[in-house]
């Protein structure tokens, strides 16, 4: 194996001398009006950059990264990497070398720096564990991504991320053969192709992340014509929705644990944040992108039983949420919501016009015949108004991890209160670690409205990351982001830690809000924030890629 830390100082000392002549302060510090998109992806591209310099220069190829002290390590266990902020990364420089006016040399440099690195170095032949569903989210969907773009927008060497991507997906479809269900175990030994069960939650895996493999090992089965991976990853829904009575008797709603060997669920809490969002997610993003109407049908099944019994609104403002049933549908409401549950703004955006801007939508009959889609999308501009609140009305102007909104309750000791009263912060819950979810429904919004207002929040949240996430940010050669331990103390508290969903989701999705004429009828992203091609139907059918089971 090559040596992981490689600084290639030609172009680091080029990128310096760039980096000197940009006004880098000319947009966030006193903004002309109205605001100029062109300007906007400028200071985005500027401040992927910056994390970029600051990881190739100390902790290249490595999989964690803290960027305060400049510490690495990787994820598994024996050292290789896995490839997770590379991989993660290079939809984002291939979209901002597509779109850069600045800085489109830099980032073809970068593209094949990476791209040299994932052929010479990474190697997924690992004798250790990884998690089944984060390495097929990041790693094979970072690869598909790669392949789709490198291939439009012709950039790089499309194969190199096609063979990853298939011996990765090799490695990772032993998965499923875990247990007679089909439901994988949690992990998986990457040379060995032993699944490991979750060492915690009595073996039980996580209900969201075996039905976020989806899109990843369909589209696999797409470009290799390899039925195997489609037929592996659909089967996890038969005993998932039968042996659960699901629709009856949990309206669509999943609890966040599920035993692999009987498909039964184990515990009872609800909740559309962590163990449970990207389970919704996936079955309307696997219409969007397979055209199976199934599960289109199953997403509206799911979001009757969320507006039934998940939905609320906030005191004294009524900001809309979803809340969590800890005890199941018939227990008590808990009026916590995570951030993670910003997705849902966007996802019912794009599932109520299918991907269509409102404006074309609303003359369809398949919108203007539909109650419920009206509804979705009504829905979805509330939600996203809410997140919203929770940046705009923190001290840094940024989110915490989890927010309790308020029912008409006093707050409670060592709570922190927003300023309109609507929701609290928790002492463990104030930090933030640069998460992807509300510029990703603010970016579905305005591309699917094209109303600026979506902009002007997103151009807020970004200087919010530039003033209040960075790190020697008087002087851009060294100037770098970082996730906060505290975004409700100014200054803002920061943590050793860029989680590769920065580079990889939250610049990305902030930059796509700058792009011009986006279409989002052709592509879906995956839960990583990785683009895939909305496939043809007619090569579908003519592979034999459909459905194989119903209700
Ligand atoms: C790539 O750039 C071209 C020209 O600016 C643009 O028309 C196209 O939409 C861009 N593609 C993507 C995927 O951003
Ligand atoms: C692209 O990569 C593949 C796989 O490594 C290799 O066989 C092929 O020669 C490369 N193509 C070019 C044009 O470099
Ligand atoms: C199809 O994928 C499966 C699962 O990874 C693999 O075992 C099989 O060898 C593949 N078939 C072909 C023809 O490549």
């Amino acid at each position: 194996m090559k040596s992981l830390i490689a600084i290639p100082v030609a172009t680091f000392v080029a990128f310096i001398a760039i980096s000197y002549c940009v006004p880098w302060y000319t947009y966030f510090k006193g903004r002309p009006r109205p605001l100029r998109a062109e300007d906007m992806r400028d200071q985005i591209e500027s401040m992927f950059l910056a994390s970029w310099r600051d990881y190739s220069e100390y902790g290249w190829g490595y999989d964690v990264y803290g960027p305060i002290k400049h510490t690495f390590h990787n994820i598994p266990r024996g050292n290789q990497p896995l490839g997770w902020i590379i991989v993660d990364s290079l939809d984002t420089l291939m979209l901002m070398y597509n779109s850069s006016t600045q800085y489109k040399r830099k980032f073809k440099a970068e593209i094949l720096k990476s791209e040299e690195w994932i052929n010479d170095v990474l190697d997924f032949d690992i004798d250790a564990e990884v998690n089944v569903f984060e390495t097929t989210i990041r790693m094979l969907g970072g690869l598909l991504s790669a392949y789709h773009l490198s291939d439009l927008l012709e950039v790089g060497n499309k194969t190199v991320y096609l063979n990853k991507a298939i011996d990765l997906g090799d490695r990772l479809s032993l998965s499923f053969l875990s247990s007679n269900t089909g439901i994988p175990y949690s992990s998986i030994n990457l040379r060995s192709g032993q699944a490991i069960k979750n060492h915690a939650d009595g073996g039980a895996s996580s209900t969201a992340e075996f039905t976020t493999l989806q899109m990843e090992f369909k589209y696999l089965a797409y470009l290799t014509g390899n039925r195997t991976y489609w037929e592996l990853v659909e089967r996890v829904y038969e005993p998932l929705y039968k042996n659960n009575d699901l629709l009856n008797t949990y309206d669509g709603l999943v609890p966040i644990y599920t035993l692999p060997e009987t498909g039964k669920f184990s515990g009872m809490t609800i909740r559309f944040g962590s163990r449970g969002d990207s389970f919704y997610e996936y079955l309307l993003k696997q219409y969007l992108l397979t055209h199976e109407t199934l599960y289109y049908d199953l997403y509206r099944k799911s979001m009757q039983g969320m507006k039934k019994h998940l939905l609320r609104h906030s005191k004294p403002s009524s900001f809309s949420y979803i809340g969590e049933r800890e005890r199941g549908l018939k227990g008590g409401f808990s009026s916590k919501m995570d951030h993670l549950v910003c997705f849902m703004g966007g996802l019912l955006a794009s599932g109520a016009t299918d991907g269509l801007p409102f404006h074309e939508a609303r003359n369809r009959p398949f919108f203007s015949f539909s109650p419920e889609r009206k509804s979705d999308w009504a829905l979805a501009k509330e939600l996203t108004y809410t997140c919203y609140q929770m940046y705009n009305q923190t001290p840094s102007g940024l989110a915490p991890e989890i927010v309790v909104f308020n029912e008409g309750n006093t707050k409670r000791h060592g709570w922190w209160q927003s300023p309109s009263g609507d929701f609290f912060v928790k002492p463990h819950d104030r930090y933030n670690l640069q998460r992807p979810e509300t510029v990703e429904s603010i970016m579905f919004m305005y591309h699917l409205s094209h109303n600026s207002k979506y902009r002007e929040w997103g151009a807020e949240i970004a200087k919010n990351f530039f003033e209040n996430t960075c790190i020697d940010c008087s002087d851009p050669r060294l100037r770098r982001f970082t996730s906060l331990s505290d975004c409700i103390t100014l200054p803002t508290k920061k943590s050793n830690n860029m989680e590769s969903f920065w580079l990889g989701e939250t610049l990305k999705y902030l930059y796509i809000l700058f792009l011009d004429d986006f279409d989002l009828t052709k592509v879906v992203f995956n839960t990583e924030a990785h683009p895939f091609p909305v496939l043809d139907e007619k090569i579908l059918k003519s592979k034999s890629l459909t459905t194989g089971w119903s209700l």
